[in-house]
């Protein structure tokens, strides 16, 4: 994908004159990450925002003895690392590439003057972070009033609404997260993921074909964890 197709893509940008598309095209760099690899640690000090062209990559906190909890699965079209530009604080969390990556970077400068110059890119960010934080506070929701199965339902929920395709009441959400990484994003152990998606599957619920997964009544099995 070319830089100025990508800006397109993001849905904070995407409401852009193009002569606004180009200049970000102009002050803006490609950077490559291999899978695993780590974009950067948490307390960290951050200058640049970056922009997802293609991959994956997850955004989380470890404690000191390596447990990790998922914040959040992030994908093409997403950006990431704009908080300690904002605030001017350390680096909230981790970034890990689940993919090899390719990512769009600005810096700090340019990314403030972005948003002093376009009215529309400052709400569409500020839309954005909405989005984030009423996602965190279902997040906190889960982790503190559910038990484990329906905080491994509510994780396969926001996958779904996220990333699933939706074809005659089915939802498919392929490249589904390892076991780990569902385990660390539901704050659970990956046992208690395997047995719940195993529990599911029995009770006809879901699939598994490959790396996709399937939830055969989409609207019912919300219904049902909601
Ligand atoms: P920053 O603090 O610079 O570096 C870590 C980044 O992770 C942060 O900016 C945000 O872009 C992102 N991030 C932190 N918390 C969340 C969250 N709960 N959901 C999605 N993204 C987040």
């Amino acid at each position: 994908m070319d830089k100025i197709d990508l800006i397109r893509t993001v849905p904070i940008f995407s409401e852009l004159e193009e002569s606004t598309v180009q200049q970000i095209v102009d002050i803006g760099l490609k950077r490559k990450y291999t899978k695993n690899s780590i974009i950067f640690l948490e307390e960290e000090a951050g200058a640049i925002l970056f922009i997802i062209s293609t991959g994956k990559v997850k955004i989380v906190r470890t404690d000191d003895d390596g447990k990790e909890v998922i914040l959040s699965i992030l994908g093409p079209g997403d950006f990431f690392g704009e908080m300690a530009l904002l605030d001017g604080l350390p680096r909230s969390a981790t970034v890990v590439a689940l993919d090899e990556s390719e990512l769009f970077v600005i810096n700090r400068r340019e990314f403030i003057k972005l948003l002093e110059d376009s009215p529309q890119v400052a709400t569409s960010l500020l839309r954005e972070l909405t989005r984030r934080l009423r996602r965190a506070d279902e997040q906190i929701e889960n982790l503190s009033l559910r038990d484990a199965v329906g905080r491994v339902a509510s994780v396969i929920i926001q996958l779904a609404d996220e990333s699933g395709k939706i074809r005659k009441g089915q939802v498919v959400i392929d490249d589904f997260p390892l076991q780990q990484d569902l385990a660390n994003m539901a704050g659970t152990s990956r046992e208690t993921i395997s047995r719940t998606i195993h529990q599911f599957m029995r009770l006809g619920y879901v699939n598994q074909k490959g790396n996709s997964f399937i939830i055969n009544e989409y609207e019912k099995f919300k219904n049902l964890f909601s």
